[in-house]
């Protein structure tokens, strides 16, 4: 029986291929298998991840795999998918749901499927936090809670629905899922973020380790990993000459830097804007004008949202930008920008995830992905050596999590210091970096051990 929901099985020697070539990029998660392959320290595990389906995710997936693990997999996001990435995994025999242009309604229903371990899963890679919810509100529901009554959104809609769904299904399952997962490792700042707020609230049952956090992830993934995927999306969706034009990235923080810096690489003159005084002043001081939205709509070319906020980018700003100005979201979630506000507005597809918007000015724009990350949307994401960092800081969080859910309380945690570094290590030979040594003296002076860790907690790189 095929258990798998995928656009192609005849595309799995394609994407077999470019897994080939993925793990010579990818040193921290080969390492891994090396180190662990043999002791199976994921023996047990059946982990249900939703996670963006790339070629570097396969890597990924192998590596939990060969670890030990059960894998079923969905994606995170309805563009995000590499259709040949998703059928070499599915060749491979892991179960994948997930195909490049779903529907939100087939999202949700991919999602639940990752679910359908024969015992359930015990443990959940997430990235945004998705499967976490999934779970979460089923629960409550389950529990009489009124929390599926009322959607706020179209996408609360389908996902209220998707939940219903289940709970005729298979009454009491979300609640049984919900009392055998040991713990969830989360990827990005958007699903960091959904993890503290359950955790203040005292909903969060089982522990999360907030791998974004690792210094080893977020200031390099989101930072040098945008600096190389912002632009290749924009390019790949639309041709256009970005020396010399003006670029506006709203947000300053890891992404909006890489962001920032992916523009001003291409020749982009670049504008910053920002709620964070600290932040503001970074880009002040490196070298970008700071400045407000209102001010540069109409005269900006190019807009791109990093913030993880929501409405970013509203209807106003868009009526007033000029014809043909480039609209798109790097953050994790869709709703940085109006993009419901548009829709009763004249629409005409270019391609797959590039469609042109006629404002009642007369005055178009091209939006890119319908607001949804647009480096995964119109590119293929970030390369494999920095999904290498992110993804070796999951494995070690899945290891953590499965080995030692004893020494865990619920909460949020973030993988100890000699982890990370770890992780920056298994990754120097592939650039050549040649380390340098403390003498035991230089260590004693600065209060450290010749072996690291190399800082405190505090230390902020
Ligand atoms: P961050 O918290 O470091 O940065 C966000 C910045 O936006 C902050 O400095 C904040 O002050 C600013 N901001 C918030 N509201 C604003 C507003 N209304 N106007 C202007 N600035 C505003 O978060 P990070 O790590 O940069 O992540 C941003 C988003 O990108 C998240 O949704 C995250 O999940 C996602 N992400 C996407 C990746 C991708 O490959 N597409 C990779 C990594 C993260």
């Amino acid at each position: 029986m095929t258990d798998y929901i995928i656009k192609d099985i005849a595309l799995a020697e394609y994407g077999r291929k470019e897994l080939d070539i993925a793990e010579t990029e990818m040193p921290g998660l080969m390492a891994l298998r090396a180190e662990y392959g043999a002791a199976k320290p994921l023996a047990g595990a059946r982990i249900v991840g939703s996670l963006h389906m790339t070629i570097q995710t396969a890597v990924l997936i192998e590596t939990l795999v060969d670890l030990g693990a059960d894998v079923r997999w969905a994606s995170c996001n309805i563009y995000s998918t590499q259709d040949h990435a998703a059928a070499a995994i599915a060749k491979a025999g892991v179960p994948v749901f997930a195909i490049k242009g779903q529907s939100l309604e087939e999202h949700w229903d991919y999602l639940d499927r990752s679910f359908q371990f024969p015992e359930g899963p015990n443990l959940i890679l997430d990235d945004g936090g998705d499967a976490t919810l999934y779970v979460l509100l089923g629960a409550r529901a389950e529990a009489g809670e009124d929390v599926i009554a009322v959607p706020q959104s179209d996408e609360e809609t389908v996902i209220k629905a998707q939940i219903r769904k289940r709970m005729e299904q298979s009454p009491g399952w979300f609640t049984r899922m919900r009392d055998q997962i040991v713990g969830v490792s989360e990827e990005t700042t958007t699903g960091v973020h959904r993890l503290y707020d359950l955790m203040k609230n005292g909903q969060l049952p089982f522990p999360a380790i907030n791998v974004n956090d690792s210094v080893t992830k977020s200031k390099f993934d989101n930072k040098y990993g945008c600096k190389e995927s912002l632009v290749d999306g924009i390019r790949r969706a639309t041709d256009v000459m970005m020396a010399g034009k003006v670029a506006v990235v709203c947000g300053y923080g890891d992404v909006g830097k890489g962001s920032a810096a992916s523009l001003q690489g291409a020749g982009a003159r670049v504008k910053v804007t920002e709620v964070d005084p600290i932040c503001a002043l970074q880009a002040a001081m490196d070298g970008f004008e700071v400045v407000t939205l209102e001010d540069v709509a109409d005269s900006a070319d190019i807009f791109i949202t990093t913030t993880g906020n929501r409405d970013v980018i509203r209807l106003e700003h868009m009526r007033a930008m000029k014809d043909m100005a480039i609209v798109g979201n790097i953050g994790h979630f869709d709703n940085e920008i109006q993009v419901a506000s548009l829709r009763n507005h004249k629409w005409t597809n270019i391609k797959d995830q590039v469609d042109m918007i006629e404002m009642p000015s007369g005055n178009r724009i091209i939006l890119l992905s319908q607001g949804r990350l647009l480096n995964l949307g119109n590119a293929t994401g970030h390369p494999s050596f920095v999904m290498s960092a992110s993804f070796t800081n999951q494995v070690l969080a899945q290891i953590e999590l499965w080995t030692k859910a004893d020494e865990y309380k619920p909460g949020v945690y973030i993988l100890p210091k000699h982890l990370d570094e770890k992780v920056a290590r298994l990754h120097l030979e592939k650039v050549g970096a040649k380390l340098s040594s403390l003498s035991p003296e230089q260590a004693a002076y600065i209060g450290v051990t010749p072996e690291g860790p190399f800082k405190s907690d505090h230390y902020r790189y």
